[in-house]
């Protein structure tokens, strides 16, 4: 199959110095693009600003804001089977960046916020018949977040990590996710390794695939 995968955060800039992003390193999504790969799928690796090597055999495209995520989605997802998007978008940018640095002297003390554009909504008319899924960094109600998401964002699947248990979400090298389907029913997977959530999620994809003649 042709995978498309984004992985690590995205930055939207203040100032040539300053910006707003998240905890995201990358490591989910870098074990999904390393898996797919060595399972033998071709995989473009989207990938906002991480510390990590490009794994073999992976096309990777860095990007910086979550409109140049969105916009390098678009234009590959047309030669994907399958979907994956673990980066963590931003959700808000700041409405304006300045070219200059901003002296703390005539800064505002409030910074004016607009909504990013959600990548997995704006892209949704053109699913077909691909496997799209997605993650669900939670905090709390994890369960009913991700059934929540799951529907809105017309997902075949999305994987639910509660980010506030130390050894799941960000910067770790396990994670504990639940598997929501996109009739609501779920499966708690133990704590693994990511690469081990990546061949089990992998594992979910090339099914789903495989069940429509249409996926190949
Ligand atoms: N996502 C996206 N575009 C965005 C934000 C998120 O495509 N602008 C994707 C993420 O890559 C992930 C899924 O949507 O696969 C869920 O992301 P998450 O941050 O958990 O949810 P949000 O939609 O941002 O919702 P909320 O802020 O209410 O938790």
């Amino acid at each position: 199959m042709n995978i498309l995968i984004t992985a690590g955060p995205t930055r939207e800039s203040i100032d040539p110095v300053r910006f707003i992003s998240n905890r995201s390193t990358g490591k989910m999504g870098y074990a999904l693009a390393a898996r797919a790969a060595a399972r033998g799928h071709q995989v473009v690796l989207i990938s906002g600003p991480v510390a990590l090597d490009a794994p073999a055999n992976v096309e990777r495209l860095a990007v910086t804001t979550a409109q140049e995520m969105l916009e390098a989605v678009d234009a590959r997802l047309d030669a994907c089977q399958a979907l994956i998007m673990a980066a963590a978008v931003a959700d808000w940018r700041p409405v304006a960046c300045s070219d200059l640095k901003l002296k703390k002297s005539a800064m505002a003390s409030k910074l004016e916020l607009e909504r990013t554009t959600d990548i997995l909504v704006a892209v949704g008319p053109l699913k077909g018949a691909r496997v799209f899924a997605g993650f669900a960094a939670e905090t709390d109600h994890v369960l009913e977040e991700a059934r929540r998401k799951v529907k809105a964002k017309g997902l075949d699947f999305i994987l639910a990590n509660d980010v506030s248990q130390p050894d799941a979400g960000f910067a770790v090298d396990t994670n504990r996710v639940t598997l929501v389907h996109a009739d609501g029913t779920a499966e708690a997977w133990p704590l693994m390794s990511k690469d081990d959530v990546a061949d089990r999620a992998l594992d979910v994809v090339e099914r789903l695939s495989r069940h429509s003649p249409a996926r190949r």
